[in-house]
């Protein structure tokens, strides 16, 4: 499969093929991290579609094609029933559609915590049928031997610690994380056995303030935060959450749009139109040459 990004201009939905320019790398974005101090924080945010991916793409260093695309893209009730085939198919499209930001894809529960070697056998898929620059997955000190496995290997790894969504059976929900002592050094020693192990960067997400901050001072690679601290080396969203598409979101989001209300407004127009048959007719609507 080609990573060379081409927009599809035979159809009337693409857009002008943008300047061509080089696709940011994971050595780059794991320099931007430099005897502890990250001058730029890294910008990332969750995308799904190829179309999704070209708006977001000059915007973002990282583009994360989450397993939460299994609530938000198929109504599941968590990230626990997504597969391969799903990351697959929609982190091709993300990689299609951007070519600046270094897209990295999820890996699925159950396609990599059996041992090194099922990791590897998938992550590797991952990269050879999407084009991704690596691969994210959860765990701190359990996983740090497969992180090992698959950085000595060519695959990049991005670690993902604190809540974890899918361990939410173990964990019992959704609640923030390090709130006891016990819980607070198991994060920071998670931290430090990803970034021990080779890991390019580490998502802390849903962790109290003080420990998401001990987290990233406490590994040589870049934190990534959600819901953690405006201290770590770079942050993430669900791009949905932060666009207003749900009413319910985690209290940490921020939403910088009303998403929902613009699409229930504009189908309510067009609801009405058909039905009043006020509807433009195509002679308004369509100008042969
Ligand atoms: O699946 C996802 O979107 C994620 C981010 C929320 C970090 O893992």
């Amino acid at each position: 499969m080609s990573t060379t990004f081409q927009l599809d201009t035979a159809t009337s939905r693409a857009n002008p093929t943008p300047a061509p320019m080089k696709r940011l790398t994971v050595p780059a974005i794991r320099r931007r991290k430099k005897d502890g101090v990250t001058a730029e924080p890294i910008v990332m945010l969750t995308a799904y579609t190829a179309r999704q991916a070209q708006l977001l793409d000059a915007h973002c260093d990282l583009l994360l094609v989450g397993d939460s695309l299994g609530q938000v893209i198929y109504g599941l009730p968590s990230s626990v029933p997504v597969t391969l085939d799903m990351m697959i198919a929609h982190g091709a499209a993300v990689v299609r559609g951007s070519y600046h930001a270094a897209v990295i894809v999820d890996m699925p529960f159950g396609s990599y915590e059996q041992s090194p070697q099922q990791a590897f056998e998938n992550a590797a898929r991952l990269l050879k049928e999407t084009g991704c620059a690596g691969v994210k997955l959860e765990g701190g000190e359990a996983m740090a031997e497969t992180v090992r496995f698959l950085n000595e290997r060519g695959i990049p790894v991005m670690g993902h610690i604190g809540l974890t969504p899918q361990a939410v059976n173990v964990l019992g929900g959704y609640n923030a994380r390090g709130r006891s002592e016990a819980e607070a050094a198991k994060i920071v020693a998670d931290a430090q056995a990803l970034d021990e192990a080779g890991a390019f960067s580490v998502v802390i997400e849903g962790v109290v303030e003080p420990i998401a901050i001990a987290a990233t001072q406490a590994i040589a690679c870049p934190s990534i935060g959600i819901g953690g601290s405006a201290q770590c080396d770079g942050q993430v969203l669900v791009t949905e959450d932060m666009l207003g598409m749900f009413e319910r979101v985690p209290r940490f989001v921020k939403r910088y749009a009303d998403m929902a209300s613009v699409i229930s407004e504009a189908a309510a127009q067009y609801a009405q139109q058909v039905r009043d048959r006020s509807f433009p007719g195509v002679e308004q609507t369509y100008q042969p040459k």
